[in-house]
């Protein structure tokens, strides 16, 4: 089966939150089942000087009015690439989502590329069966395929996060290339507005998104506007979760850890900690529990929490070293708790790989109290890192971390910690709940043994998806 993902992130070139992960991750791992699995991304700088250019695709004299474009064929390792290279969209400097100005337009450049991948092929004999699209950026692609000429691919959206769906004016239909009839709720319109995501949820052939609760959630009040399309077409709708990359994600084998370790070798976590004090500022202190998040500073990632409990970590006697970037005033909130409390916590605002890794292998609690929560994956990396995760039980997080309580402890299954509501005394009470156990270190250990032996491969994801493009009738095209 052949298979063309559209995306605006792939990790190590390009990344701002899980998107870039998991598109790393998937592709590799439904490819190494067989099936031929190719991603369409835009010709970033960081990508074009990393891979190797073979050969064009497409040449089009202009798109959504960008000026000239091609599409290159590439290659990743072992993850073959068509490139969007379209100089005035995409090659300068900055994120994938700034320069509001041109969002709208290079990103239907982009899916428009897809669709014309899914339609004619790649001019060297390739053409995908299924257009899988990830997140608004690529929400256009069963648009242009459904209201486009020539052969109909299959088309698959996935949904990353709910809450960013690429709304932008009416007015801007035909700079995009839609014709007036698109504007309307069987199309593209949404509210009056254009809309990428509700595009693609209603003109894909399959919907899917990254965790079975967060499927739930998004047919009832957390669809942020789309809970009645998505439950609407709750048949067509899968929950997948994400892995995680052992071959990124790896403490046996990480080279950001000053000392490498695995289950069977647990002493050897600890010089990371130290390395990890030391770099942010923290007091050298082996005993002292160290709470830790990583994490864009995003109102729905609830770090608001975090900041009402700085004062009582630190009275408890723990650590809290927060790594982050986003909104400005919960930057500044966590600045000033680091002045507050100099050598017990500490930030770093920004956005550091490296430091993110050591974040995991030094910390004791990974803090994701996320209001909302598709699947999250720094839950997933604490947990092979040997950090138990302390999460909100919503979305990916309710189905990946499994609560202490008494009956988790006997029967062996618990993994980390869970609160329910969303504020600052239930994350409190949890984290009186995790310092309990800490206190207890042999159960503690337990507890991380069972997370770091989890399995959260990709093998069984990336099955299902293919579980997923087998329920698409064929369309004899
Ligand atoms: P989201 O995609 O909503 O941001 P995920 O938990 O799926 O949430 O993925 C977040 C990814 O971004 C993880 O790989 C995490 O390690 C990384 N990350 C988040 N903030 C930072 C940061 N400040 N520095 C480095 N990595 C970060
Ligand atoms: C989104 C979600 C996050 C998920 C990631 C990868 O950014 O916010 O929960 O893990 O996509 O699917």
């Amino acid at each position: 089966m052949k298979i063309l993902f559209v995306a605006s992130e792939l990790f190590p070139y390009v990344k701002t939150g899980g998107l870039g992960d998991v598109m790393a991750a998937l592709p590799r791992a439904i490819r190494a089942l067989g099936a031929d699995v190719r991603m369409l991304v835009p010709a970033y700088p960081a990508l074009r000087a990393a891979v190797e250019i073979q050969g064009v695709a497409a040449t089009f004299a202009d798109l959504m009015g960008g000026g000239p474009a091609r599409i290159l064929r590439a290659e990743a390792p072992g993850l073959p690439l068509y490139l969007l290279d379209q100089p005035a969209f995409f090659d300068r400097p900055g994120g994938p989502y700034d320069h509001p100005d041109d969002l709208a337009r290079r990103f239907a450049a982009l899916a428009w590329a897809g669709a014309h991948l899914g339609r004619v092929g790649d001019g060297g004999g390739w053409r995908p069966e299924v257009l899988h699209g990830h997140d608004w950026p690529a929400g256009l692609v069963p648009a242009y395929v459904a209201f486009g000429e020539g052969p109909r691919p299959a088309t698959v959206m996935t949904i990353h996060n709910i809450a960013f769906q690429g709304r932008f004016p009416a007015s801007l239909l035909s700079d995009l290339g839609l014709p007036r009839h698109t504007l309307t709720p069987e199309g593209v319109e949404f509210h009056g507005d254009i809309g990428f995501l509700k595009a693609g949820l209603k003109l894909a052939d399959r919907i899917s998104t990254v965790s079975p609760t967060y499927a739930r959630e998004i047919q009832q009040a957390g669809g942020h506007g789309l809970e009645g399309l998505l439950a609407h077409r709750h048949q067509d709708l899968w929950g997948i979760l994400n892995g995680v990359d052992r071959e990124v994600w790896n403490p046996a084998k990480d080279p950001n850890l000053v000392s490498r370790y695995d289950l069977r070798h647990p002493a050897r976590r600890a010089p990371n900690r130290l390395d990890f004090q030391k770099r942010m500022g923290l007091q050298e202190d082996p005993g002292a529990p160290l709470f830790s998040a990583v994490s864009r500073l995003d109102p729905l990632k609830g770090l608001d929490l975090v900041l009402d409990n700085v004062d009582h970590l630190v009275a408890l006697g723990a650590q809290l070293a927060v790594l982050g970037t986003g909104d400005v005033h919960a930057e500044g909130a966590f600045r000033q708790a680091a002045q507050r409390h100099p050598g017990r916590v500490a930030v770093f605002i920004g956005y550091d790989e490296a430091l993110a890794h050591r974040a995991f292998a030094a910390a004791d609690v990974v803090l994701v109290p996320s209001r909302q929560e598709p699947c999250g994956l720094t839950q997933l990396y604490a947990q092979a890192y040997g950090a138990l995760p302390l999460v909100r039980r919503t979305g990916g997080l309710a189905d990946t971390v499994v609560g202490v309580s008494p009956g988790t402890l006997a029967d062996g299954t618990a993994t980390g910690f869970q609160f329910e509501a969303a504020n600052g005394w239930a994350l409190g009470e949890a984290i009186n709940r995790a310092l309990a156990l800490f206190h207890d270190p042999a159960t503690w250990r337990q507890v991380q043994r069972r997370g770091m032996a989890a399995d959260f491969g990709w093998e069984g994801p990336a099955r299902a998806y293919l579980d997923l493009y087998a329920t698409i009738p064929s369309k004899g095209n």
